[in-house]
């Protein structure tokens, strides 16, 4: 019998929430699997920690390879190197307010970077299947609720316009090249490997530091905006479905309900037994110089399609998040007693 060969996967972003959640599942799936990692001046792996294999063990199926998105050149040899059967790409500078305060950076990285990826795939011999990372960020100021793959972008930050220009250099080379690229239009989706500074995982952190006397007070931004929250877990398998359609195309990811700010404090606090308004102090240094007021999508096609829907709710989310971070804070807690140093969110 012919053996049937392992599929390749290349991975930009891996050491990000995301790409943690999406090699997990490839690996789940039998990929071999190639994450671009950044060099730090510490690790930075943390979220892929559990899936690291030494490289001189037989059989290695997760490798990690060094570059930037800003460095064309190292994209295209790594390619040619690995010729991988899919790549998804999820490297980004992915914070909406840090975009505002590193512009250019942040469009050199998400929208050049996505180009630079796009021109290495074009160069392969056999073109891979490409998934982008495109973002709810896209519809801004968006004309209508809930936003679908129909709605007009209207994007309001230097993040959502790298993120504009990205999506449609993908539907270019698709239209262009005939390659297989999909956009996925992901709407805000969380979990316990969350980034500190987004502001579900600033919230579930805090609250389980003060419930353990850790933290006195949580500064927040805006607490009316609405968000489309879901798990990234269930996400990472929309993405994956996504290449494994017959013909590329774009589509929403979401849960298609929304809630602000001060509903998700509300939940995370009072799963401690505590009052929100009794620590939550509004800071105006984490507003942003422009708002997006409600993001709710409608994954209809995705549905349709190849029938993804999210499994983890809202509630579901929030609790797990809770619970994760007071085992964390227990840690911490556990640390500090021992005379080791606490950290602090100072971030955005
Ligand atoms: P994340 O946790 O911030 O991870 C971003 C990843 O990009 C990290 O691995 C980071 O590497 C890498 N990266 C940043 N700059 C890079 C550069 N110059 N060269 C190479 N790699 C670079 O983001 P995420 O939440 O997993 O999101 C994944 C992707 O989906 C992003 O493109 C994001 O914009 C998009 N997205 C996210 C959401 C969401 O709600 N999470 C929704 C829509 C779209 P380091 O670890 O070295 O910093
Ligand atoms: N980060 C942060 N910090 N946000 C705050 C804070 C705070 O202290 N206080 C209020 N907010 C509000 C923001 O103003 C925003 O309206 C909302 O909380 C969510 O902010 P983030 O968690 O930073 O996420 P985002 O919606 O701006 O962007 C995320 O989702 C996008 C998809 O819609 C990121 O993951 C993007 O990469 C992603 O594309």
């Amino acid at each position: 019998m012919l053996e049937q060969k392992r599929k390749r996967a290349f991975l930009t972003g891996i050491s990000g929430q995301d790409g943690s959640y999406l090699a997990e599942f490839l690996l789940s799936k039998d990929y071999e699997v190639h994450g671009l990692i950044r060099k730090h001046s510490i690790f930075g792996t943390e979220r892929i920690a559990h899936l690291y294999q030494d490289p001189h063990e037989p059989d290695v199926r997760l490798s990690l390879h060094y570059g930037d998105l800003n460095d064309g050149s190292n994209l295209t040899a790594l390619l040619k190197e690995i010729q991988p059967d899919e790549v998804y790409h999820l490297g980004a500078q992915s914070h909406v307010k840090v975009s505002f305060l590193n512009p250019i950076y942040t469009v050199e990285t998400d929208g050049l970077g996505t180009l630079r990826l796009l021109e290495a795939v074009r160069g392969l011999g056999n073109q891979p299947r490409y998934y982008q990372a495109s973002s709810s960020e896209m519809y801004g100021l968006a004309a209508e609720v809930p936003q679908r793959e129909s709605t007009s972008f209207h994007p309001c930050s230097p993040y959502a316009c790298a993120k504009v220009f990205a999506f449609w250099q993908t539907v270019n080379y698709r239209e262009a090249y005939a390659l297989h690229a999909s956009n996925g239009i992901m709407f805000n989706h969380e979990s316990p490997r969350r980034g500190e500074t987004f502001v579900t995982r600033k919230i579930s952190r805090a609250a389980t530091r003060i419930k353990l006397g850790l933290q006195e007070r949580l500064y927040l931004g805006n607490l009316e905006p609405q968000r489309d929250w879901g798990f990234a877990g269930d996400y990472v398998e929309a993405m994956w479905l996504m290449l494994q359609q017959d013909e590329p195309d774009d589509y929403v990811i979401a849960t298609g309900e929304s809630h602000c700010v001060r509903e998700f404090c509300e939940l995370a606090f009072g799963l401690l037994d505590l009052d929100y308004k009794d620590f939550v102090v509004v800071d105006p240094r984490y507003f942003r110089p422009l708002e997006i007021d409600v993001l709710q999508g409608d994954a209809s096609r995705a549905r349709i399609k190849f029938g993804w829907t999210p499994k983890v709710s809202f509630k579901e989310l929030v609790t797990m998040m809770i619970e994760s971070d007071l085992e964390l804070a227990k840690r911490e807690k556990l640390l500090l007693e021992a005379g080791y140093a606490s950290t602090v969110n100072s971030g955005y």
